[in-house]
């Protein structure tokens, strides 16, 4: 069954939204995206029966134990994960990398280095620039501005016998960029280095598979995918074991809990189930991996196709600078960054947000590629995000809506 965008948009009543008589059109998924019915049901069904904290010896807490287990269970299938007991559970993926590099950190010696890129969301790199505290020396892979992508010769070139951690994102959130995670893996491993992929911004669009990967860590984010806040982190197994994490001394210290503190919020893993079940249902086979994995299959070139016809849109603009990989054929994230000469990036989105048109302006918290392309005190780029509920006549809509404000 090729992939039916107006049966899946159904299931998400916020897409009846209207502004100032105009339908509202979510291109802002990038930040977040719309919710679902059935995961706003998850939650309000875990509050009216089964709200109780953990391994007691009744009904409700039975039941919150099996929300937990359930949310363990469907986030290992939708990672291509080794089992429910890799997956850790966090308030966002900021705070989880936090404890993660803390973690690693505490492994480390003054003058071990770890690398980042100009690429990242600044959830991947604060964390271990913290560590500099420590000693830790922190370097950074250079983008190639002429299309946002990595310099893969100077990652190679960076990775070296220092080397003890590489932290990397799979995705750029503010230009689209898909990172060859898997090479540059491959490298850190050789080096004996350990890696954590950034997959907040890739998960929603397309299938991860962290065996295949075989990355050490890896972080999404479930309100990027359909799903309340909360951060999921995958935890190879082994690799988290003997990491020295924060936690308070009666906590079970064995993976996944092992880097969890306090109680998580039980309600929301419930809608981490549904938001990925949600996915799911798009697929098709008999186990909860073939349906998710068949439905990126669905989801990825629908995505795309809305992306291209945007990209091909605005490049016909003069006076728009378009920023990122160009949508062709190569692996890309649905995410476009542009600009418009001589209009500044919030007033092109709140003239677009006044149409119904939800984009976001800024640098997204991607604060070293902005500051690189030379954009930091220019306010930044408008960014446009597609999602499998946006709608071609949707992107036509922008794409005449921005052509006016070209003008
Ligand atoms: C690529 C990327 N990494 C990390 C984050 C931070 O995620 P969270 O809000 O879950 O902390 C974001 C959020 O936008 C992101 O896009």
């Amino acid at each position: 069954m090729p992939f039916d965008p107006a049966n899946f948009r159904s299931r998400f009543p916020s897409l009846t939204l209207e502004v100032q008589g105009h339908h509202a059109a979510f291109f802002d998924g990038p930040g977040g995206s719309q919710v679902p019915l059935s995961v706003i049901d998850a939650q309000r069904d875990y509050y009216l029966s089964r709200n109780a904290n953990t391994h007691g010896q009744f009904a409700t807490s039975r039941a919150a134990d099996e929300t937990v287990d359930e949310a363990r269970a469907a986030s290992a299938a939708f990672l291509g994960a080794q089992g429910p007991e890799t997956i850790s559970f966090g308030q966002n993926m900021t705070t989880l990398n936090f404890a993660l590099s803390r973690a690693v950190g505490r492994t480390l010696e003054p003058g071990d280095e770890v690398i980042v890129t100009d690429l990242e969301h600044d959830a991947n790199v604060a964390p271990w620039l913290s560590l500099e505290e420590r000693g830790v020396v922190v370097r950074s892979c250079p983008v190639r501005l002429e299309d946002c992508t990595l310099d893969m010769d100077a990652m190679r070139a960076l990775i070296g016998p220092k080397t003890r951690h590489v932290a990397i994102g799979y995705a750029s959130n503010a230009v689209g960029t898909v990172n060859d995670v898997h090479r540059v893996i491959g490298w850190a491993h050789a080096a004996n280095a350990t890696v954590s992929v950034d997959a907040v911004h890739f998960a929603p669009h397309a299938l991860i598979d962290v065996t295949a990967l075989s990355c050490d860590f890896l972080l999404c984010s479930a309100y990027k995918f359909f799903g309340p806040h909360v951060g999921l982190l995958y935890s190879r197994p082994g690799a988290l074991d003997e990491l020295p994490t924060d936690r308070v001394r009666p906590q079970d210290p064995s993976p996944p809990t092992r880097i969890e503190t306090g109680t998580l919020n039980h309600a929301a893993l419930a809608g981490v189930t549904a938001a990925i079940q949600t996915i799911a249902n798009v697929g098709e086979g008999d186990s909860l991996r073939q349906r998710i994995s068949t439905a990126f299959a669905e989801i990825y070139p629908y995505e795309h196709r809305l992306a291209r016809r945007l990209w091909q849109g605005l490049a016909d603009i003069t006076d728009l600078t378009l920023y990122g990989p160009p949508v062709g054929d190569a692996l890309r994230a649905p995410t476009i960054a542009f600009r418009i000469k001589d209009a500044a990036p919030e007033d092109v989105a709140r003239r677009l947000g006044d149409e119904g048109l939800f984009v976001w302006d800024g640098d997204f918290y991607a604060v070293t590629l902005i500051e690189k392309l030379g954009l930091s005190d220019k306010g930044g780029v408008v960014r446009v995000g597609m999602a499998p509920y946006i709608l071609m006549d949707e992107v036509d809509r922008l794409l005449a809506a921005i052509r006016k404000i070209a003008k």
